[in-house]
């Protein structure tokens, strides 16, 4: 009989209440002010003409498996009406209902008649063939108020990217044409986005009479609440974009190739090298309608260096904030870029090197902030050296509140070339992609940049103070030596009768690739997303339970994020425990069924928070309260018994169009490992839970996203796609990793050695295990092949053991067999297989399935990649 930790009251429960509030006092911070003069904050709520296609249909998260099943969603008119605004434009919201009521439905009655034409499931189609939004109905009146308030949401998810068309990436016309009508006839007009990814704002900021634009993000369950408080002023936004937003689509260096812009899904060029975001538009002196860094708060600040300090360890800048308005309190975020001299790698005009946020500062207020970052952190990739390399010459220290505010503060001069990391070069190209070059640019400049340069304070850093790591590649491992004798048990190695290698070293091959698997066909359930565990329905998979009874190693259970945890907020068992359907177990899963309760049958309910989703979080730049959201996460998981949280995402936002984006952080390698070891932190406080940080690497495609070949350069791929992972690993060693679907030049990543055991383990000091994404290490084709001109396969089982892929998930039969076919046949060493086998029970006993658990994170020296004290 199964055993769940589920409530049975369906009750709000005072955790979710505490939740909601927590997530309510965070998440005003993370939403960031584009425009405003002075309209925001309101003075005070009454009547208001809202439109716009968000209000009553407000995406508290995008889709797919980044979604959380909350009891509710507030909706941005309920938390305006909540905050007692009165709304006269519910004719043209009912109106918009009906729009989009129409549209649904023809969208529904289109997936249902391709499935069946092509021999697939309704979901495999609904992943790819995303719903395109239609556009809104046309404003002709004007309402008695001065006040209007526009709405502009968007969603997207996992299985397909974004288009660069209208009602997507682009405004709609009618989305236009309405905003632009409200800024004529009224006085006050308010743009709320209430989107995780970017949208066009070219035109938008061509509109006269548009006083604010606020980028609330998509903030959890909570949404609409938010908004009003924000709004009302009663929360303070003071969040940063963590994204360069262009002025043209095509401004992004990777918008030609990207996805099915070039009508190629299958092989994707990184023409585009370290030059992502920030580090195009600055190099190449492109000027983004809104840069990284930037964002208005309700009041104004003034940032001061103090002084800048630097030696062969660290390079320390101390600032002040002033609040200088004389209105509202707010939050400053000061940020430390360097300039790296061009050597014989050419460098980006700047990187981010460090930030801190001062507290929430009123009117007249200032403070001391200091942040610290190791110096070693400026070195760049030699691929020719396959070396971090800190190449001699100076490096300008600038401070700002953007990237494009920036004063230089101070000049290092580095006398030689430093060697920080001697490694080998992992990712040799498969079919290289021609990089772009910034020989012959001018870089972005400003007034007085020369004379700052000029003027600034030298200090020398000692070369030969900087020591050269070098590191050490593991060789495939040894079988473990045989432990005669009884059958040891979890207990045994708990109290120290035996080691866990010593019981590793009893288990059958059989057992060993039961455990190298997720039980997704064990427990006589369907394998697909939400089914997979019996304790916790919604779950995502589990780790087998076939060593239970024998030597007690439990099962442990692994649920989606990252906006959340992700579980089946209702279901039903029967008498003897077994899950009761509505008949679609696809729709159980998002709470949309009503189900009988049979007779000795009960009803049960997980409800989670929805917490602000990745991009919007990451917008606060405030790790602290990062931390803190993962600590809500952590408590749900422990409630509910969930081991491992599939998340966070931290991909970077190489493209606006990739679908994913709002599960990830930044375009910034620094702030996506800042931002991913800040959450994985929160959650590892709890006793026996972690984190994966996913998806590992360069999952930047969702079209084709099983099979696409990510052709990157060996430079791009650590300064870039990996620097993140590296930071969250070194600062925070998440429990687990879930390699991606995708290829890296020719390999599947759940295949790759040398990203998976030489990069993460040995260059990295990654202790957890990694797991694949779902179902990467299976046949998926026949459910995409409809649709892409499949060029490349899957991954296999025996590699991902050989690469130290531990896990496969959700794991089938076929995984199994083919591990135990390939130690059989002499291809795969007993000791790779007791080696990942290994890996997984560690975590396994350390989990909240056994009462002796403690912190996870506890048992590590971890490293800081920014230091930050407040004075
Ligand atoms: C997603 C992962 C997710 C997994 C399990 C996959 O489709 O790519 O991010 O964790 O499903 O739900």
């Amino acid at each position: 009989m199964a055993t769940f930790y589920a409530s049975k009251t369906g009750e709000v429960s005072a955790r979710e209440k505490e939740h909601s509030a927590l997530v309510r006092e965070l998440a005003g911070e993370c939403m960031t002010l584009l425009e405003n003069d002075g309209t925001l904050p309101l003075a005070g709520a009454g009547k208001v003409a809202v439109y716009g296609n968000g209000v009553r249909h407000t995406v508290k998260g995008g889709t797919g498996s980044g979604d959380v099943n909350t009891r509710t969603v507030v909706t941005i008119e309920q938390g305006l009406k909540e905050a007692g605004f009165e709304i006269l434009t519910g004719k043209w919201l009912d109106e918009y209902d009906k729009v989009l009521a129409d549209a649904q439905a023809a969208y529904q009655a289109e997936l249902a008649k391709k499935a069946e034409e092509l021999h697939v499931p309704i979901f495999a189609v609904m992943f790819s063939e995303v719903f395109a939004q239609p556009d809104v109905p046309v404003i002709t009146e004007k309402e008695d108020t001065d006040t209007a308030i526009y709405v502009l949401s968007r969603n997207s998810g996992e299985g397909a990217d974004r288009y660069n068309r209208a009602c997507d990436y682009l405004l709609g016309e009618n989305e236009l044409a309405d905003i632009a009508y409200l800024a004529e006839h009224y006085e006050k007009t308010v743009l709320i986005l209430n989107i995780a990814n970017l949208v066009d704002t070219t035109e938008l900021k061509k509109i006269k009479g548009l006083n604010a634009i606020l980028l609330a993000g998509q903030a959890g369950n909570a949404t609409g609440n938010i908004v009003a408080d924000v709004v009302l002023g009663k929360s303070i936004p003071s969040g940063k974009l963590t994204d360069t937003w262009a002025a043209s689509y095509e401004d992004y260096p990777s918008s030609k190739n990207f996805s099915h812009n070039n009508g190629d899904t299958n092989d994707e060029y990184y023409s585009d090298g370290i030059y992502v975001g920030y580090r195009y538009f600055d190099t190449f002196n492109v000027t983004p309608n809104y840069c990284f860094g930037y964002g208005k708060g309700y009041t104004d600040f003034e940032t001061e260096v103090r002084d800048v300090e630097a030696d062969a360890k660290n390079v320390t800048v101390t600032a002040s904030v002033k609040n200088i308005g004389d209105t509202f309190a707010g939050k400053e975020v000061v940020q430390v870029y360097y300039s790296a001299p061009d050597g014989t790698i050419e460098k980006p005009y700047q990187e981010l090197g460090g930030f801190g946020k001062s507290d929430l500062l009123s009117p007249g207020e200032s403070q001391t902030i200091t942040i610290s970052f190791p110096t070693r952190s400026m070195a760049s990739y030699d691929e020719k050296k396959a070396a971090w390399v800190l190449e001699a010459g100076t490096y300008y220290i600038r401070v700002g509140n953007s990237s494009r505010t920036t004063k230089v503060a101070a000049a290092l001069n580095l006398k030689e070339t430093v060697v920080t990391v001697q490694g080998k070069n992992l990712f040799p190209a498969d079919d290289a992609p021609q990089e772009l070059s910034k020989a012959g640019v001018t870089p972005y400049s400003y007034e007085g940049e020369a004379e700052e340069k000029a003027a600034a304070k030298q200090i020398d850093i000692c070369s030969k103070c900087i020591k050269t790591e070098t590191v050490v590649y593991s060789e495939t491992p040894e079988a473990f030596p045989a432990y005669e004798g009884e059958k040891l048990t979890a207990a045994d190695v708990k109290s120290g009768k035996a080691t866990l290698k010593d019981l590793v070293s009893q288990l059958t091959v059989e057992e060993m690739a039961a455990v190298c698997n997720g039980t997704a066909d064990g427990l006589g359930q369907e394998g697909f997303i939400g089914s997979s565990s019996d304790m916790a329905p919604g779950a995502a998979g589990d780790t087998t339970s076939i060593l239970l009874e024998d030597r007690g190693i439990y099962n442990t259970i692994l649920a989606d994020g990252p906006a959340g945890l992700r579980l089946i907020p209702h279901f039903v068992v029967d008498a003897d425990g077994k899950m009761v359907s509505s008949g679609n177990p696809l729709e159980d899963a998002f709470n949309k069924n009503e189900i009988e309760v049979p007779e000795g049958g009960t009803e049960y309910f997980q409800y989670c928070t929805a917490i602000p989703v990745a991009a919007l979080l990451a917008q606060s730049w405030n790790m602290d309260l990062i931390r803190k959201c993962g600590d809500i996460v952590g408590k749900e998981m422990e409630e509910f018994h969930i081991s491992v949280w599939l998340a966070p995402g931290m991909n970077i936002h190489r493209n606006p169009l990739c679908g994913r984006n709002f599960e990830y952080y930044s375009e910034d390698p620094l702030v996506a490992g800042m931002c991913a070891a800040a959450d994985t932190r929160g959650i590892q406080s709890h006793a026996g839970i972690g984190t994966s940080i996913k998806h590992f690497a360069a999952n930047n495609q969702e079209d084709n996203r099983m099979y696409v070949n990510e052709h990157i350069s060996e430079r791009a791929m650590r300064e870039i796609y990996l620097k993140g992972f590296e930071i969250a690993v070194k600062t925070a060693q998440p429990m687990t990793i879930m390699s991606s679907y995708n290829l890296v030049n020719g390999v599947h990543t759940a295949n790759s050695h040398d990203l998976l055991t030489a990069a993460a383990r040995d260059e990295w000091g990654f202790a957890g295990y990694v797991m694949t994404d779902w179902g990467t290490s299976e046949d998926m084709s026949g459910l995409f092949a409809y649709k892409y001109n499949l060029k490349y396969g899957h991954s296999t089982s025996r590699e991902c053991v050989l690469a130290g892929n531990d896990l496969q998930m959700p794991g089938q039969q076929g995984n199994r067999q083919e591990i135990v076919a390939s130690v059989a046949d002499g291809t795969l060493p007993i000791g790779q297989l007791q080696t990942c086998a290994y890996r997984i029970l560690n975590v396994v006993l350390q989990s909240l399935a056994y009462d002796d658990c403690k912190p996870y994170g506890d048992q590590f020296e971890l490293e800081e990649a920014v230091t930050v004290t407040k004075a």
